[in-house]
Formats: C-alpha cells, structure tokens, sequence
C-alpha cells in the first residue's frame, strides 16, 4: 500500500476542463549582456557541496569573486511552449497570460495533472475567459539547454520570454493567429524575478504582472540553498538528467514490481537484525535520495534522458523540497512526491542571477500583484506577516519597487508555503489573480 504510494500512478487524462492546448515549439534569438562567472568545473556531489559553502560563506560575496567580466550572448534557442484557450471562447479581443515557472519546475507547474487536474492555474485562467502561453523557460525542461554557467542566466530568459512576449503581440506566435492586444504575465519565484526583469527593461512589453511566491528580500536565499543539499542533477535522476537509458521492458518489470523497493530494503536490513515495518522503509526511501532514484524511473511514461552538463543542479531530496516549497499539513504528501519525481534543475548562472542584477527601481506602469504564501520560506523565511512593524508584509515592501504602478495589491495566501499551486487552497490564490486582472481592466471575466 505505502509502496504504491511512492510510485504513485498519475492520471494523466484530458478530462478536466473544457480547454483546447496545443504544444508548440518557438524559435527565439537569445539576446543578452551578462556575467561571465570562473568556478571550476564540477565534477561530483561533493563539488555541489564546495560550491554551496561557497556561495553561503559569510562575509564574502561569491558571485562577485566569481564575476570575470561581462559579454553579449547571442543565439538561436527553441523555446517548448503550451498554448490553451477556453473551448467556450468567445471574446473578439482576449487577454493573454505568459506564465514563468520557478526553480524546479517546468510549464506544468501551471497545469498540474495530480487529481485530475485539481491544481490545474490554466484551467481557472481559462474559466474566466483568457488564453494562457506557458513555457519551459530557457534551458529548462524541453527548452534548448545551454552552458549552465554562462549562458544559461536570468537575463538570457527573460530575453526568450520577451521575444515570445512580442510574437504574441504581432500574431507571429506559432500555430497561434490571434495578434493579441493585451499581454499579461504571471510569474513564480524565479519566474517572477524573470517577469520583474521584463517590466524594468521592456515596460511595454506587459500590460499586467503578478509575481507569485515573491519578495525583493533575498535575506534567505543562503539558508534556501543549504536546505537544498546541492547535487549533480545527471546524479540525483540519472534517468532524467544523465546519459542512461534502461530497457523499455526492464522499466515496465520494475513498475510491475513497484513493491520491491521497500520488500528488498526490509529484507536487507532485517537481515542485519534491524527491523522496521514497510512504512518505516517506505520513509527511508521516500525521504532520500533513493527515493529520487527509484521514483525517476516512472517520472514520465518514457522519459528521454537531458544529458545536462554538470553544472545543473538540483536539491538532494523530498524533504528539501518539503522545507522549501510545501507547508507541511497544508499539502497532498502524493502530490508532492509527484512533485520530486517530475522536478527540474538548477544551473549554476541561474544561482549567480537569482537575486543579483535586478533594478531596484522598476519603470513599469501597469497594475501589479504579489501573491506570495503567508508561510513562504524562501521570500519570507516563513512568516510573510512579521516585518517588525515596517509594513503589513515582506512582500508588500515590493511596492516601494514600482513606484510608477498604476495600482500595487498585496495577497498574503494562507496555509501555504513557496510552492503556492501544490497547496490544498492554490484554487484560492488563481481566482484572486484573475480578479485582479479582470477588475483592472485587462481581459477575462
Ligand atoms: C507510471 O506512470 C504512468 C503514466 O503517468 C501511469 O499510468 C502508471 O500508472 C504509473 N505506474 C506506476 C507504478 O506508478
Ligand atoms: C503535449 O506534450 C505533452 C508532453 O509534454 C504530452 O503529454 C501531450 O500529449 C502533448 N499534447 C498534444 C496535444 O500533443
Ligand atoms: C570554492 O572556493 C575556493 C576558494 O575561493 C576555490 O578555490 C574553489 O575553486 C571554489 N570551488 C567551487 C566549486 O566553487
Ligand atoms: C567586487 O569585487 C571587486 C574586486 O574584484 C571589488 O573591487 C568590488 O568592490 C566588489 N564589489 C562588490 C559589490 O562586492
Ligand atoms: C555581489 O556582487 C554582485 C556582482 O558584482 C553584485 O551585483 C551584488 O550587488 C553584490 N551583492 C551584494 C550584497 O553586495
Ligand atoms: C529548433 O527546433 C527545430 C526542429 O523543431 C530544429 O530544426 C532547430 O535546429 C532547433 N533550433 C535550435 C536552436 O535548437
Ligand atoms: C477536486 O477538488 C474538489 C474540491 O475542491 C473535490 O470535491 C474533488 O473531489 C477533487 N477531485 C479530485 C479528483 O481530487
Ligand atoms: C465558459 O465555461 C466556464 C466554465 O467551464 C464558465 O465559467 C464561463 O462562464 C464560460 N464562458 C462563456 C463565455 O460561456
Ligand atoms: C512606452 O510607450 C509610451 C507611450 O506609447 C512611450 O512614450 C514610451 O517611450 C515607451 N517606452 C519604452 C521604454 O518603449
Ligand atoms: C555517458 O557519458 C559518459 C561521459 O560523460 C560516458 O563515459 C558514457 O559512455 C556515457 N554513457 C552512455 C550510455 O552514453
Ligand atoms: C527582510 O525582511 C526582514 C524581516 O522582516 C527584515 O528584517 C529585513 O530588513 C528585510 N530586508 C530587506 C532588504 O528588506
Ligand atoms: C483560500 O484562498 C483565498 C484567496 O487568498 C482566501 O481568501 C481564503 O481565505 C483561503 N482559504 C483558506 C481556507 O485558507
């Protein structure tokens, strides 16, 4: 029973909602000033860890004593997209939302399977009346890879998001006609620092922003990576990230027998004379790294192996995720482990850029949002509320940011950590974002 939780099997109908998506693939020109960093190549686990103590050490700044230089990145990359729209559409001129996913996920952080599509943002976006585009942002997931130092940046994608920005403007989207007259963009965590990024450079390029599970302090980005334990992705998932493969008919004998994991494993140690009861070692799995070996095995129904350089990274295991992103009580434990086994990397630029480089005064106009959960860990060290009396929150103190929005709304999201769509309530905080689009003027109903 607790077995076939870890390996949980995933419905991945089309059932739920009403909705037409199509994948495409879009062609984009990366286009991008940005660092060059000098960390040596990594070669193991144990680099990971090096490299971590040296970005956290105190007193220093490491991604300055990184920084070599500066150049233009220029190149062609594809960027993997999904366009839906409601099958009940009827509107002559409807609102586009881009949506950015965060660090370790890919677009279906917007379109959750789990449950029939329960936790599904694109499907309440579509309920009232607008189109949706998420992407694999640049170097992530089915999105062109690139060198994960020095090319794989903030800056390189937001450049790619930008570009799909004014395809979708001009009606040159693939597969799409509409020449859509308003675009709005909805980010999470690293994909709202990359759609704050957009609105400072190219305030004209968005009409609407809401930057989800979001703060400009980045008081607890070191505390963040230590929780993450950093290891080689191609090692974590070797699967999914490495250069392996396994036979189809070997992984269809390992699902039959998605028992022997927690049945060899007991047995093992009950023959050293430890005895633990199959849910014991269902946790000694599950909450390791041996959990991401075995459960990569069905992350996808035929997974193709990304072979990524050793600069991607990712955090070690389900309970890392747990501590960064989930409020444990207020989460679907399978949904989670669902969440650990489809999880993306991390590069070594993306840590470089993730609070550096950002204006601290934004241009942009338009309304903007923050949604962050009241229990974020990342943006709020868990407690968005306790500012010491300087603001009503940490995420409110974005306002002084965009001193030129039109409008600036504040959603402390209850009962929810980072990862705001894993949470039992994130139907909760989708509807409080498409109100704040539609009772602003920009599209939807
Ligand atoms: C593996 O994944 C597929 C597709 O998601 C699902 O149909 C199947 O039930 C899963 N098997 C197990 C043992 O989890
Ligand atoms: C789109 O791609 C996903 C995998 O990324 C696949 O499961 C789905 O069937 C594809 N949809 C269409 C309409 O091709
Ligand atoms: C860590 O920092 C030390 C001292 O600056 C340096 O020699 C080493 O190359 C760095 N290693 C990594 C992986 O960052
Ligand atoms: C960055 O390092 C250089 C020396 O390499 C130093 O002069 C400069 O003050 C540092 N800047 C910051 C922001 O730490
Ligand atoms: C660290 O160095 C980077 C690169 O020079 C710089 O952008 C950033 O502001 C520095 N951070 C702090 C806290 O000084
Ligand atoms: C983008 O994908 C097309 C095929 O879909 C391929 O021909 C092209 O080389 C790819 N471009 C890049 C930069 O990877
Ligand atoms: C989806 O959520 C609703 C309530 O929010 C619940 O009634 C329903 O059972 C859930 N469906 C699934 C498949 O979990
Ligand atoms: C389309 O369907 C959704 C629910 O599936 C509903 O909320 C919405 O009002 C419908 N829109 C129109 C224009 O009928
Ligand atoms: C944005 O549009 C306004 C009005 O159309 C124009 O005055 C302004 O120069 C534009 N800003 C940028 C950065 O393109
Ligand atoms: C995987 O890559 C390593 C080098 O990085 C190579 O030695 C090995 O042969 C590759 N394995 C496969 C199955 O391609
Ligand atoms: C970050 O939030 C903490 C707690 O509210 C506060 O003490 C600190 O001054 C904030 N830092 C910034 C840069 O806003
Ligand atoms: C769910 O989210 C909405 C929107 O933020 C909020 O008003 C409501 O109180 C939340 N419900 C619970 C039970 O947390």
């Amino acid at each position: 029973m607790v077995a076939v939780t870890l390996l949980a099997p995933v419905l991945l109908g089309c059932l739920a909602a009403a909705k037409t998506c199509t994948n495409v693939t879009v062609p984009v020109t990366i286009m991008a000033r940005q660092g060059m960093f000098e960390v040596p190549t990594l070669q193991s686990n144990f680099d990971a860890t090096t490299f971590a103590l040296n970005f956290t050490t105190q007193g220093t700044n490491f991604t300055n004593a990184s920084l070599t230089g500066y150049q233009t990145v220029n190149l062609p990359a594809n960027i993997s997209a999904k366009y839906c729209k409601p099958d009940n559409d009827s509107s002559a001129s409807p609102t586009v939302q881009v949506l950015s996913h965060g660090i370790g996920f890919d677009k279906s952080y917007w379109d959750l399977p789990y449950n029939d599509y329960n936790y599904s943002y694109i499907d309440v976006a579509l309920a009232h009346g607008f189109h949706t585009v998420s992407i694999d942002r640049f170097g992530i997931g089915n999105s062109s890879h690139g060198d994960p130092l020095n090319v794989v940046q903030a800056p390189a994608e937001v450049s790619a998001l930008y570009d799909i920005t004014m395809m979708l403007r001009s009606g040159d989207f693939p597969s799409v006609s509409t020449a859509f007259n308003k675009v709005v963009h909805v980010g999470h965590s690293f994909g709202s620092a990359q759609t704050y990024l957009l609105s400072a450079m190219h305030p004209n390029a968005t009409d609407g922003i809401a930057l989800t599970g979001f703060s400009m302090n980045a008081t607890w980005l070191p505390q963040t990576l230590a929780d993450w334990n950093l290891h080689l992705a191609r090692l974590n998932q070797p699967l999914r990230f490495g250069n392996q493969t396994v036979s189809r008919s070997s992984r269809w004998t390992a699902l039959f027998f998605n028992t022997a994991p927690v049945q060899l494993l007991q047995s093992v140690l009950q023959s050293i004379g430890i005895q633990l009861s199959p849910y014991q070692v269902w946790e000694e799995i599950a909450t390791t790294e041996l959990g991401d070996l075995i459960n990569q095995w069905n992350a996808t129904v035929a997974p193709i192996a990304q072979n990524v350089p050793t600069g991607y990274l990712t955090w070690s295991d389900f309970t890392s995720n747990i501590f960064a992103f989930l409020h444990p009580g207020m989460f679907d434990i399978g949904l989670g482990i669902f969440s650990e086994m489809t999880k993306q990397p991390v590069t070594l630029g993306e840590i470089f850029t993730l609070a550096n480089g950002a204006p601290m005064i934004n241009p942009f106009t338009g309304p903007v949002q923050v949604v962050t959960g009241q229990r974020d860990a990342i943006y709020c060290g868990g407690d968005c509320l306790n500012t010491g009396g300087v603001a009503a929150s940490i995420p409110a103190m974005v306002k002084s940011n965009f001193p030129d929005a039109s409008v600036f709304e504040t959603v402390i999201q209850p009962n929810t950590g980072h990862g705001i769509n894993l949470h039992y309530n994130s139907t909760g905080a989708y509807e409080a974002i498409q109100t704040f689009f539609t009772s602003n003027n920009l599209g939807g109903y």
